[in-house]
């Protein structure tokens, strides 16, 4: 009996080794990516998949993963906000705070207070920071010191020497602490206009975004170099933004990568020309960031329409003001999906794919261009994953060739 109870109690033993090992590399397995090639529990554990636990993780080999944060930082945002930011995100860009009117706003007066703040952060996280913008060229979005000469208009001459002074103490300040900078936010025209009409172009022709990418490389030699706009991989808009990155290729402005901002309407978007804009970019040589993710789920486009006619009728609009219809979830959860299958496929060439704003609550699209509830991105109100995160999460796993080591 004796033996026969100790032979139990060994057999007992050694199942309980076995499976306290097998649950030891199960857990260690499935909390990164990287130790998904382990041969060792590979072969143990046939059925066992890596499950990335963030978004940083799971694209790890392929893009940064980022996000806009805005205003005051750390205090703009609670702990559980902090917590998603860590966990999730590997890169930031400041949604304001290292614009023009926040840095320049009366001239020669520099405040660095608010950026550097963003840039303290960042670094205590081990995160990348992505600077944002040091021209954008529309009237309302310039100090409007920048266009006077005294009682005057300034001319050209003027407004480029500005330009430059801004340019140079700001890309200065922040050389290597920033990897990338949207060097020309938004310089490609709407409607019929290949460039954006404004003061910039009208003062200073469009040498000034050429001018603005030279200082910007002379200034801080080591951050990539972004063009950054939106829509352009309409049909209409494209040949637009293949003219310019011409035009500046011909006055050796060094470009590095199309920043496609990704300001996308829930059910209006095609794919395939997003794709084919990626295609025309690459073949020139050039990388791509998606700078500023999300997908309106209050489509907003019929206010541009037949001269606003819509407008009044758009300011009482808001659909989603109790929550968001579970359909429209899964309809936006589809469609980042598919997003994210074509950023997978270019990853030769993306080099980061970030979220304009954190969470719902956080998005832009709750006041531009009216006032409404809307949920444009991965996060709700509470900080909690959506189902599009879900569903961009559960995408398979692919492998191509890493290219943010060029950043
Ligand atoms: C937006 C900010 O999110 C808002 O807080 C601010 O009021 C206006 O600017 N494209 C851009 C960003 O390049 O700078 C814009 O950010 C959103 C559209």
């Amino acid at each position: 009996m004796e033996s026969k109870s100790s032979r139990n109690r060994e057999w007992l033993l050694a199942n309980l080794f076995v499976l306290t090992l097998l649950i030891l590399m199960a857990s260690r397995t499935s909390g990164s990516a990287e130790n998904s090639t382990n041969g060792i529990a590979r072969t143990l554990l046939p059925e066992t998949k890596a499950m990335p636990s963030s978004l940083r993780e799971k694209f790890a080999k392929q893009f940064l993963m980022g996000v806009a944060l805005d205003g005051e930082l750390p205090g703009n945002y609670n702990a559980a906000e902090h917590q998603l930011i860590k966990t999730e995100f590997n890169a930031v860009t400041p949604a304001n705070v290292m614009k023009m009117v926040e840095l320049q706003s009366v001239e020669g007066r520099f405040d660095f207070r608010r950026a550097d703040a963003l840039v303290r952060y960042a670094a205590a996280n081990g995160q990348k920071v992505c600077g944002h913008t040091l021209v954008w060229p529309k009237d309302e979005r310039t100090p409007e010191w920048f266009f006077k000469d005294g009682d005057k208009p300034a001319g050209r001459e003027l407004l480029l020497r500005r330009m430059r002074t801004h340019i140079e103490t700001v890309a200065k300040h922040f050389r290597g602490k920033v990897i990338s900078w949207d060097v020309v936010n938004e310089s490609i025209g709407d409607g019929t206009n290949y460039l954006r009409p404004s003061k910039w172009l009208e003062i200073a022709g469009p040498e000034f975004i050429a001018e603005a990418f030279k200082i910007a490389r002379a200034a801080d030699p080591d951050a990539m170099l972004v063009l950054n706009d939106y829509d352009f991989h309409w049909p209409a808009k494209r040949p637009r933004l293949l003219r310019l990155l011409d035009y500046l290729r011909e006055q050796n402005a060094p470009v590095d990568c199309v920043g496609m901002q990704g300001h996308f309407e829930l059910d209006k978007i095609n794919f395939q020309d997003v794709e084919e804009t990626i295609v025309e970019i690459k073949k020139r040589g050039l990388k791509v960031a998606i700078t500023e993710l999300d997908i309106d789920a209050v489509g907003r486009s019929k206010w541009w329409q037949e001269d606003g006619k819509y407008r009044d009728e758009l300011s009482k609009f808001d659909p989603y003001a109790p929550a968001c219809p579970p359909d429209v979830l899964a309809r936006q959860a589809e469609q980042f999906a598919k997003l994210f299958e074509i950023f997978q496929r270019h990853s030769d060439c993306i080099v980061r794919v970030s979220f304009w704003d954190l969470h719902d609550g956080k998005s832009w699209l709750n006041t531009f261009p009216w006032t409404r509830v809307n949920h444009p991105t991965f996060f709700n109100r509470e900080a909690k994953p959506k189902p599009a995160y879900d569903a961009v999460m559960a995408l398979p796993m692919k492998t191509a060739t890493p290219s943010k080591s060029s950043l």
